[in-house]
């Protein structure tokens, strides 16, 4: 295998104001913790700090070498200077792009990006080699480094963009210039920043603007924007639109899910060839991702069935869906941990695979939410919380635990048989939620990021005999 870079064509792609030492990479990195031997370092300007203070680190560390737009003092190595190095990233992701000769794919929707993107990953890596893009790296910086990433040897390429605010998404489309690109689905997630469901569905359908030749565009059919994001999708010129979903209409249609100990059987008509696979992650919502995944796989031109055969493979990962045994009194509690992120899409999801969990006996189900954030202020964020009563009615939850300002509105429309406790925060309501728990139970807990719900993991964990295995 060839290096990932030579200096040679980093300096094509960069135009940088001074001489650069010859080297060759292997690696982008703009994280100074993250460095590995033979990365490029480029020294961005972050919130807090400047990459460039750990400019001399990161080539001490291994770094083959590093961009910057200044002098840096104690700096041994290849330098590569330019005017501005947010900008140089942009172009090395560029001419990564370009000199690649991938299918590419970009995923984009309200939940389920990183999913989709880590299935597709499982799903092609098994027939060619795969480049996708690592964690959740998919905004502004994370879609150039990513792009820059790509191996030249790659055969298919798997990007994630995001957004939290309008703009974002259309130049990060036209870097990737994907042949398909998906949305997973658009519902209120970061609304806040956005004002409404249809300003969400228009910004993420700029993902199809600047899209390669013959591009399709892969939509949810069950999503009441869907008609909305079509005619987006086609006045941006793609040249195919796939619907996938429940739905009747749907060219690639999701037709049962059961549920098992260890994730999904999913039964789907693609283009109405009927496929049956197995799928390592649990709930309805796992299973439309992954059918969205197999168009995805079919429009870049990959093998279905060898793609299906990979989901056995794919598992929720830790805070979105991963599910724990744990040894509690005489036998185990099922621990359902979603406490790395959650909206009223996510949690609803959640909700629906809480309602087909079966306790075992003498268990029940139990139910920790923590605040959903960015959903604006005061009273629309308190009414998204208190629309969540009807999912937890049908969830079968007995006895639910809440924690945060907003989910006071959802302890409101709680009937007083449902009621735990509600607390100000995660850290005050751990042990109520973990003295609860008793053998049989299953226990699921959700909430964003920012409401702390892993302090109840957490708690859980500890306060169990450690795990007990599937
Ligand atoms: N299609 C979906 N519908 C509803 N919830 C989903 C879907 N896919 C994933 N989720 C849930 O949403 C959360 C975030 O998933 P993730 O794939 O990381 O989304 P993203 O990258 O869009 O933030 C997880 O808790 C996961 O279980
Ligand atoms: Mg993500």
């Amino acid at each position: 295998m060839s290096s990932l870079w030579t200096s040679g064509e980093v300096v094509a792609a960069l135009s940088p104001v001074a001489p650069v030492a010859p080297f060759t990479a292997e690696g982008v990195t703009f994280d100074s913790r993250a460095v590995s031997k033979g990365d490029i370092f480029f020294a961005l300007a972050g919130e807090t700090s400047d990459g460039h203070g750990f400019v001399a680190d990161a080539l001490a560390r291994g770094a083959a070498a590093a961009v910057v737009s200044r002098e840096v003092e104690g700096a041994h190595g290849a330098l590569i200077r330019v005017h501005d190095t947010m900008k140089a990233l942009v172009d090395l992701g560029r001419a990564g792009r370009r000199r690649s000769k991938a299918r590419i794919a970009s995923v984009t929707g309200s939940v389920g990006k990183t999913s989709t993107k880590d299935a597709l990953r499982a799903m092609l890596s098994v027939q060619a080699p795969t480049s996708a893009s690592v964690a959740s790296y998919n905004n502004h910086v994370g879609v150039p480094i990513s792009l820059a990433r790509l191996p030249r040897e790659s055969r298919y390429g798997i990007f994630e963009i995001g957004m939290n605010h309008p703009g974002e998404i259309a130049p990060l489309a036209r870097q990737v210039e994907a042949h398909v690109g998906v949305v997973t689905n658009v519902g209120p997630v970061h609304i806040g920043h956005m004002g409404s469901e249809e300003a969400i569905a228009d910004e993420k359908s700029c993902l199809f603007t600047g899209m390669a030749e013959g591009a399709v565009a892969v939509l949810n059919r069950d999503n009441r924007h869907y008609d909305r994001l079509a005619d987006h999708a086609r006045r941006f010129g793609v040249s195919r639109i796939v619907g996938f979903g429940r739905s009747t209409l749907a060219d690639a249609r999701l037709l049962s899910c059961d549920l098992h100990d260890s994730g999904s059987d999913v039964a789907a008509l693609i283009h109405g060839r009927r496929i049956e696979y197995r799928l390592g992650a649990a709930g309805e919502h796992w299973a439309l991702n992954s059918v969205a995944a197999l168009v995805v796989v079919e429009a870049l031109g990959a093998d279905v069935a060898v793609a299906a055969e990979a989901l056995a493979n794919v598992k929720a990962s830790p805070g979105r869906g991963a599910r724990r045994m744990l040894k509690v009194g005489s036998g185990t509690i099922e621990l359902l941990d979603e406490s790395y992120n959650a909206n009223p899409v996510s949690v609803r999801a959640m909700l629906a695979v809480l309602s087909r969990t079966l306790p075992k006996p003498g268990g029940r189900r139990i139910l920790a939410l923590g605040d959903m954030r960015e959903l604006g202020e005061g009273v629309t964020a308190d009414a998204y919380h208190a629309g969540l009563a009807d999912a937890v009615a049908t969830s079968g939850a007995t006895q639910v635990f809440l924690c945060g300002p907003h989910m006071k509105a959802l302890w409101q429309c709680l009937t007083p048989a449902q009621r735990g406790v509600h607390r100000p925060d995660s850290t005050s309501l751990a042990q109520d939620v973990a003295a609860a728990l008793r053998a049989g139970d299953v226990v699921a807990v959700k909430g964003s990021l920012g409401s702390k719900m892993k302090v109840v993991v957490d708690a859980i964990v500890a306060a169990s005999g450690g795990e007990a295995g599937n």
